[in-house]
């Protein structure tokens, strides 16, 4: 009897101790509150996900239960911030955990939580405890204000006896309860990019994933949006948009509950990676950021591109370099004379770098192809006998400077370093391997192996200083998924390899700040925001067709700022004019790669013009505000203009891709300028001996008239391109 009376003062104590408790906990930028609630059985819920409230009293009005039920009944189910696998909640979760008995449940109670300043905004970090196992979640968000970003992530530990086994490890968990929900996807492949289509999410779950491994997005970018209530759409309504930073398998999950309610969970894909995790380690779960924009799309992205060039991005501040690329140019067959003259002609278009390619490498198997050489990082003597010193120097002399491209994670059989290290490549021990693009890819799961590709770059960069860019490559997935260093702990492999991927960037990083970085996977197929901690900017596809570009362009803009996007001229689709294709790359971070000998001496003037007018325009284009104005997924056309931050300088990209025979044009309005000032319309990037055919060309129009009345941009000629330079009047 004493026992029971003892007992229930103790439940009593432990009761009002939690109801003390009750927490309310806010994390806020200037345009969306996510409120977090300790409700009274000690767990932490999401009581409310959307636009900021602008009354703290209301804060207190929210519950932590009140979508749990539609009937009135009470239930036992709120929104759980980071819910545990076999607790009450009948969906999915986000950890699931073996402990060391077996059990296969985790029940987290809040325990203490901080808010702390830190760059461009504020931390939150809460910490969360199962009451039954020592195993403590930590949950971190960090709130850009300004930016209306907040990036979250969490980590998981623990203290029991033998490592647990993780089975599910979800960076975040966000709710909504609305009466629709539309996904928007960033699908494709090789040379099809970011593909976005969009459908409405019904009960049950719609899954993003890769398996990949480490060309991780060839086929599904690590972003989405969700049109809140109706489909996402430019320029209003609530659009989710949010983005995984992780640079391979990633699995995000949209589950429409019995209630209509919606949980979003991104996470690094679990698949074959049961993860063992030792005690006193942490799991330290991606980041996921995202922008909760009530204004469409459009803000959505223009949050996302401030955002990552504040604060993410590498030198996202800073300038970037218009480069000559001599792959299509020649591909494996180049020697010295070769690319002098190619340097020669990047100096003749004005650009600031040659980017020498593929094939510069191996000797006693020579990268003349794509089946030798990977992994064996000497200059091939025959074709370079100076090395890349005779190449630093020659550009030096042509007046521009020199990048090189490297693909340091991978192998070739046929290459040197197989030979002495077959075991530092992933590929199965007991099974015939096979190849994607004749490669295997090294193990950097083992810090050895991260010691070698670090010294691959460390080494050409302190034996050739004048090395003034990279282009970092990775050609194939995973493939043969067996480590010969993990052993029998190969469900770490996926998540560790993409580990030791960073430690070895975040050294390059560390020891060489200042080099500018291309990230490039076979095109677009590597393009997340951790990756992009270490690169400046990254290759959105290896298709470089003008039409199909404006396409991949448009998606990819929704989540990158243009100086992060490189757009090379060259000769793909050589059905479109010089001008269209240099047009389209002119909206991102401009290059070519094309032989100059193949233009007409009006084509190479056009583009020696063309590279003076974007390098001009580099306040609007790089460093300002992008607004998507027409979408070729909805037209015929596509448009796109940028405002500098002064507003006082403003580019307009127009294109016609295929018009129907006498189709109704009308104007394009303008955005983002000051309907007060009085801006001159001039049409720039235009073919030598040609005169602008825009009515409006060389007058002078309020941004008011731009915005609200437009200019008559389009044609209804196939593959056409206006580009019209917009310039404050005094
Ligand atoms: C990948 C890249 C290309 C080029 C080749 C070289 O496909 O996307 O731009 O660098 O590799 O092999």
């Amino acid at each position: 009897m004493k026992n029971i009376i003892l007992t229930a003062m103790l439940l009593l104590l432990a009761t009002t101790m939690n109801a003390m408790e009750k927490k309310l906990i806010r994390i806020s930028t200037d345009r969306t509150d996510l409120v977090l609630q300790v409700a009274e059985n000690g767990r932490l819920y999401q009581s409310y996900l959307g636009e900021k409230l602008l009354h703290v009293s209301d804060l207190e009005a929210l519950s932590w239960d009140v979508y749990a039920a539609t009937d009135g009944s009470v239930s036992q189910r709120g929104w759980e911030v980071y819910s545990g696998s076999g607790n009450e909640d009948f969906f999915e979760p986000a950890v699931a955990i073996t402990h060391n008995d077996g059990n296969p449940s985790t029940w987290l109670y809040y325990v203490s939580s901080t808010q702390q300043l830190v760059p461009g905004g504020m931390q939150t970090d809460i910490t969360l405890r199962d009451d039954q196992y020592p195993v403590e979640v930590i949950l971190h968000y960090v709130a850009y204000a300004k930016e209306n970003v907040i990036k979250t992530w969490s980590e998981i530990r623990h203290q029991e006896k033998k490592p647990i086994q993780l089975s599910t490890y979800a960076s975040t968990m966000l709710y909504f309860c609305r009466n629709a929900y539309y996904l928007t996807e960033f699908s494709g492949d090789w040379a099809k990019e970011a593909q976005m289509s969009s459908q409405q999410l019904q009960p049950g779950k719609k899954i993003l994933d890769t398996k990949l491994g480490s060309r991780a997005a060839m086929h599904m970018q690590p972003f989405f949006m969700v049109g809140l209530d109706q489909p996402a759409s430019e320029r209003q309504g609530e659009v989710l948009m949010g983005t995984l930073g992780w640079t391979g398998n990633f699995r995000t999950t949209f589950e429409v509950d019995n209630v209509g309610n919606l949980r979003i969970i991104p996470a690094i894909n679990p698949y074959a990676s049961v993860y063992s995790l030792q005690p006193n380690d942490a799991f330290t779960t991606p980041e996921f950021i995202f922008t909760l924009s009530t204004e469409g799309a459009g803000q959505g992205s223009r949050n996302l591109h401030e955002w990552a060039r504040r604060y993410q991005l590498k030198d996202g501040m800073e300038d970037r370099m218009t480069l000559l690329n001599n792959w299509e140019n020649t591909y494996f067959n180049f020697d010295q004379a070769k690319l002098e003259d190619l340097m020669k002609e990047a100096k003749e278009l004005g650009v600031d770098l040659f980017l020498l390619d593929d094939g510069w490498f191996g000797n006693k198997h020579p990268r003349n192809d794509d089946h030798a050489g990977l992994g064996d990082w000497e200059v091939n003597h025959q074709k370079l006998p100076g090395g890349i010193q005779a190449l630093t120097k020659a550009a030096k002399e042509a007046g521009v400077k020199f990048g090189i491209w490297i693909e340091p994670e991978m192998v070739n059989p046929k290459s040197e370093l197989f030979e002495r290290h077959p075991d530092w490549a992933i590929h199965y021990p007991n099974r015939k391997t096979y190849y994607y693009r004749n490669q295997l890819v090294l193990d950097l799961s083992n810090p050895e192996v991260q010691d070698y590709v670090y010294g691959v770059v460390d080494k050409l960069l302190t034996e050739n200083p004048e090395i003034a860019y990279f282009k970092w490559d990775c050609n194939s997935p995973i493939t043969n998924i067996y480590s010969p260093y993990l052993k029998e702990q190969q469900g770490q492999l996926y998540i560790d390899h993409v580990r030791g991927v960073y430690n070895v960037m975040r050294r390059v990083k560390e020891n060489h700040p200042d080099i500018p970085m291309m990230l490039c996977s076979g095109g677009g197929g590597r393009c997340d925001y951790e990756a992009l901690k270490y690169f400046t900017e990254f290759w959105c596809s290896d298709n470089t067709d003008p039409v199909e570009r404006l396409y991949i362009q448009w998606g990819f803009s929704h989540f990158f700022p243009t100086k992060a996007m490189c757009a090379h001229v060259t000769s793909w689709n050589k059905n479109a004019s010089v001008k269209f294709r240099t047009d389209v790359a002119s909206m991102c971070k401009l290059g070519f790669d094309i032989g100059l000998k193949e233009m007409s001496a009006d084509e190479l003037n056009y583009c020696r013009q063309a590279v003076t007018n974007w390098k001009r325009l580099k306040p609007a284009i790089l460093e300002g505000t992008q607004y998507r104005l027409i979408s070729p997924y909805e037209s015929n056309h596509m448009a796109v203009n940028y405002v500098s931050a002064s507003q006082d300088k403003a580019v307009l990209f127009a294109y016609d891709i295929h018009p129907r025979y006498q189709e109704k044009l009308v104007p394009v309005k303008l955005q983002g300028l000051d309907a007060d000032k009085m801006y001159k319309v001039e049409e720039i990037n235009l073919m030598p001996g040609t005169k602008s055919h825009l009515k409006e060309h060389g007058k002078i129009f309020s941004g008011d008239y731009l915005m609200k009345i437009g200019l008559n941009i389009f044609g209804t000629r196939s593959m056409q391109s206006r580009v019209v330079e917009l310039t404050v009047q005094p």
